[in-house]
């Protein structure tokens, strides 16, 4: 199952030039028709299955333009022929729903304690998703788009000082398997601000979170911008929306590609 997969009760329109179908909610038409310049590969109907599942996560601050990137990418794999899934954290399970009345409640508790406690809700929500979302799609060799993931504990709970890096990684490596790549999108936090009490990545933002503040967010950009793994991939999120998904597609598109059956 893909519990979070969107578009399905989302309106879905048929641009004027192009086969691409989208939705009214992401997409404004600069961006597809750049999207679709670039799927150069697009053959109506066709299938592509891979050897194995490929997992990905894409990570950066609120407002970093994640959640738009990861649909845009949604839909050109799947025009591609590839089955995809989107799947987005905290989830709406159970330990998701607790994590999100927490933020919007503004009760944060920042403590030794406090971190720990949010720390071990981030782990079992991953828990509950690895174990039914993440893995049952991967063995079904689906493209996994993961909007946040482990990196964003890393930075988030980590960069308060209170829990070292390493150990968030490690514990979390133990329950949820390893990205094959992970993109992350880099702004200032004062854009991410910005973002937050205008208009963020889907247009229906208007206020703070408790993991928002500005002063947080420039650790938790600090904590992304130190993170040394070979899989990750950073990206200049102040770039325009067509250049950062020709950034991710690009990398995405070849991976698949070794992977493809023929
Ligand atoms: P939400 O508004 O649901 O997501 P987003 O901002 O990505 O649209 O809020 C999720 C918040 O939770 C966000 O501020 C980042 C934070 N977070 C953590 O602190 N640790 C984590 O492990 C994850 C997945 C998210």
């Amino acid at each position: 199952m893909c519990p979070n997969v969107i578009f399905k009760s989302e309106r879905v329109k048929r641009l004027p030039s192009s086969k691409t179908y989208t939705t009214k909610t992401i997409y404004n038409s600069h961006v597809l028709h750049r999207a679709y310049r670039i799927s150069k590969n697009y053959k109506k109907g066709r299938k592509r299955r891979l050897k194995k599942g490929i997992l990905l996560a894409i990570e950066g601050l609120d407002g970093s333009g994640k959640t738009t990137q990861a649909k845009l990418l949604y839909t050109l794999l799947s025009q591609e022929g590839y089955n995809v899934c989107y799947l987005k954290e905290p989830t709406d399970g159970k330990w998701g729903k607790k994590i999100k009345k927490i933020s919007q409640s503004k009760k944060r508790v920042i403590s030794r304690e406090g971190i720990q406690k949010e720390f071990e809700l981030f782990l079992k929500d991953r828990k509950f998703d690895v174990e039914n979302n993440i893995k049952p799609n991967i063995n079904k060799h689906a493209i996994v788009i993961l909007d946040r993931y482990y990196y964003s504990s890393i930075a988030y709970q980590g960069s308060l000082g209170y829990i070292a890096a390493e150990e968030i990684k490690k514990e979390n490596e133990k329950i949820a398997p390893r990205p094959n790549i992970v993109f992350i999108l880099d702004i200032p936090p004062v854009i991410s601000t910005t973002r937050i009490h205008t208009d963020g990545e889907n247009g229906v933002r208007n206020g703070f979170s408790s993991f928002e503040s500005e002063k947080n967010l420039e650790r938790v950009r600090e904590a992304f911008l130190h993170l040394r793994d070979p899989i990750v991939h950073m990206i200049d999120g102040t770039r325009t929306r067509g250049a950062i998904l020709d950034a991710i597609f690009n990398v995405v598109i070849s991976i698949a590609q070794s992977l493809e059956v023929h």
